[in-house]
């Protein structure tokens, strides 16, 4: 059966334009709190098979949506790692501290670990319950993001994280391995379980300058992809590399990903023109004009789709879905793409 996400990304004329959310199951969303109430803590949540393939499902039964994306987080590295990683209400992540090679030595390799057995055992849930034409996304944070809370230890800032990368010392270099490592795996694992497509977030990608992020951004996610295409090259990946303006091009031709997702502010256009013909783009709609709604929303997001063929584009968001965010703006969100491409 054919599928708008997965036409995209293998360069076939898709149906309609594929439209997913980032954070597409979430706060917003009054059925996720109800679920999220009874798991206790989020962690808890993501852990639980039943309760996350529900919560993964949740957006799709309300919303025309494309794909869903696997309920779990880019910390359950860390975690099945043997790092200590915790949510505290409205706090966001504290995670036990990794700044020295013994630190780095004592991290486990993921191998057998219950937190991944039981996202796998999700995927697994989601795909019974998500019908065929819909496409299943998998992911994990780029080496960069997750490795950043683990020197800091928390989410809040990054100051430490940075001059650590910076100075480029040992540890930290061993650190980012362990994760290409970890991930490559886990990655590979997800796609047995049922993902069809990838999805990797170096969300504080644009903290490093060029050259850190030549080594810490782009090296190891390229290592990544190149881990998974060794052994499932049919299976696209889509690298979201946020904050780095300019060179979203250098990144994706530096990975070699299917896809690039893009922060809100860039121009989407401009960027199609520079990518390998191949490579679709996936954005870029501020998060808050799905707060506001009405007709900023509206104009904003048909502007985006007069400028962007949907063979080559991906509608998304440019970071999360707000907690803000009322569900009826994600129903209008998406008749109005409907509606620009002909497809309503
Ligand atoms: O619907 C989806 O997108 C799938 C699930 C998903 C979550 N987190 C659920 C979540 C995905 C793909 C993520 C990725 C993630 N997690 C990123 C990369 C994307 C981005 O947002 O930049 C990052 C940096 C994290 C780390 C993380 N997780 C933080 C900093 C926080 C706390 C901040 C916050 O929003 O509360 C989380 C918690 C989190 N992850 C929530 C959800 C639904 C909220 C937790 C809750 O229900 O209490």
């Amino acid at each position: 059966m054919s599928s708008a996400l997965l036409d995209v990304l293998s360069g076939r004329r898709p149906e309609r334009r594929p439209v997913w959310l980032m954070r597409q199951a979430g706060r917003y969303l009054p059925e996720y709190r109800e679920v999220r109430a009874k798991a206790g803590s989020f962690l808890n949540l993501c852990y639980a098979p039943d309760l996350a393939a529900e919560v993964t499902l949740q957006p799709l039964r309300r919303f025309d949506l494309d794909a869903a994306i696997v309920f779990a987080d880019i910390l359950v590295v860390p975690d099945a790692m043997g790092c200590r990683v915790e949510f505290k209400e409205n706090e966001g992540p504290l995670l036990q501290e990794v700044t020295d090679m013994e630190a780095v030595r004592a991290l486990g390799d993921g191998r057998g670990a219950r937190q991944f057995e039981a996202v796998c055992e999700t995927l697994r849930k989601v795909r019974q319950g998500l019908p065929p034409e819909k496409v299943l996304i998998g992911f994990c944070g780029a080496p960069w993001t997750v490795a950043s809370y683990m020197v800091q230890g928390k989410g809040a800032c990054r100051s430490k994280a940075v001059a650590v990368a910076e100075q480029g010392e040992a540890w930290f270099e061993a650190l980012i391995g362990a994760l290409v490592s970890v991930s490559t795996d886990y990655l590979l694992m997800q796609i047995e379980a049922g993902a069809q497509v990838l999805q990797i977030f170096d969300s504080w990608a644009g903290d490093l300058n060029a050259a850190g992020r030549e080594r810490w951004v782009k090296a190891p996610i390229r290592a990544i992809i190149e881990g998974v295409r060794a052994k499932r090259p049919d299976v696209p990946v889509i690298v979201f590399g946020r904050g780095i303006g300019a060179d979203h091009n250098d990144l994706c031709r530096a990975v070699g990903a299917n896809a690039v997702s893009v922060e809100q502010g860039h121009d989407m256009l401009a960027l199609l023109h520079q990518l390998p013909h191949h490579v679709a783009v996936q954005g870029n709609l501020a998060p808050e004009l799905l707060v506001t709604g009405g007709r900023e929303m509206a104009e904003a997001a048909q502007a985006l789709c007069a400028a962007l063929p949907k063979e080559r584009h991906i509608f998304n968001l440019g970071h999360g879905i707000l907690q803000t965010t009322p569900p009826e703006h994600v129903a209008e969100l998406l008749s109005v793409i409907r509606v620009v491409d002909g497809a309503a």
